[in-house]
């Protein structure tokens, strides 16, 4: 190749002497330093064949050629050294990345709103003293239903749509199941608080699914009143929605507890005047609850006689429609991330 570069004008010498600098800077570890050596520097160089070939020059030009040809040899020989140098000694990685610029930015993620609701609602109850229980989603029916006073053809079994797994194995279809795990496992006085996931068979719609969230709450020891289950509903009601809520108690039916009701809250939105969110009743119905039936005390062990206590259950998903204004259960689950960014 080096044979071939026409090298007898002073412009051809400037050419190389442009290119050689070029590819010193391109040295970037031993095996390119070689290379570089063997192609200007070496034997058959050529800066060699170049120094060699002055001796065909007519002698005007020999002197002018001859003295560029050294001062060319000489600078790249230095450059060369240096290259090699910096080569070995160097951080030579791959400059294109270039540590100094600002970084991309990363989406932090959040808890899914579900949940932000769910850690709410247990750090006001635990701040009333309540600690936390959990049980399993996969239940038998005897906790999903019979201990809870329900037995086998009970009509109030009608109230929820069960998945069956077997016979006697359902999934939960309500929390009220760990009530009993707890009342089985620890003596009264009992302040619990249980949230978890709850299934039922029911057609999915925008206003239900075939899962959902629900928080238990459970207060058992001597001399609890139903004005206790109110102060504490009533107090949990205050700090969650708002501190001037009023809330509204229905009779109601539930096989566990005795006497039963639901408990409305003054809609948040309009403060009772009527909205949307309310269907212009002004209030919002949020949980079950009740007093805890004699059935259910037996059933674990407890004397009815002596303890009597307080049960409640909300629907998490229920209470995040109404306090983010949201009118589509399905958009919990579906995880788009330009919904669940709005949390
Ligand atoms: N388990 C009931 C439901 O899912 C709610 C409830 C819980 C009612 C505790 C009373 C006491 O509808």
């Amino acid at each position: 190749m080096s044979q071939e570069i026409n090298l007898h004008t002073p412009q051809s010498l400037d050419k190389l002497q442009e290119t050689a600098l070029l590819e010193l800077e391109a040295i970037k570890n031993e095996s390119s330093a070689e290379e570089f050596r063997i192609k200007y520097l070496g034997k058959k160089g050529i800066l060699r064949l170049l120094l060699k070939s002055l001796g065909t020059m007519a002698p005007e030009d020999r002197k002018v050629m001859g003295a560029k040809a050294n001062t060319i040899r000489a600078l790249v020989e230095s450059k060369f050294q240096e290259a090699h140098w910096r080569s070995n000694t160097e951080d030579t990685r791959d400059r294109s990345f270039d540590p100094g610029l600002p970084g991309f930015p990363f989406h932090q993620g959040s808890l899914h709103p579900l949940m932000q609701i769910r850690d709410e609602i247990r750090d006001i109850f635990s701040s009333m003293g309540f600690s936390i229980d959990y049980g399993p989603e996969v239940e038998t029916d005897y906790y999903n239903f019979e201990a809870l006073n329900t037995p086998a053809h009970h009509p109030a079994r009608d109230m929820q749509d069960t998945f069956y797994i077997d016979e006697s194995i359902v999934l939960r279809t309500h929390t009220s199941p760990v009530q009993i795990r707890v009342m089985e496992g620890q003596k009264p006085p009992i302040r619990s608080i249980m949230p978890g996931r709850v299934y039922r068979n029911e057609e999915i719609s925008s206003r239900s699914y075939c899962l959902f969230h629900q928080v238990e709450g459970l207060y058992v020891d001597e001399n609890v009143s139903f004005a206790d289950l109110k102060g504490t509903l009533l107090a949990f009601s205050r700090r969650f929605f708002d501190e001037k809520t009023e809330i509204k108690i229905r009779p109601s039916f539930f096989p566990f507890t005795e006497p039963s009701v639901e408990i409305d809250v003054r809609c948040f939105l309009c403060k009772g005047q009527g909205c949307s969110i309310c269907k212009k009743t002004g209030w919002l119905e949020v949980l079950g609850a009740g007093m805890v039936h004699p059935n259910v005390f037996k059933s674990v062990g407890i004397d009815p006689e002596k303890y009597t206590g307080f049960a409640f259950g909300m629907g998490i998903e229920r209470i995040a429609l109404l306090k983010y204004g949201i009118d589509d259960i399905r958009l919990f689950y579906e995880n788009d991330a330009r919904f669940l960014q709005q949390f």
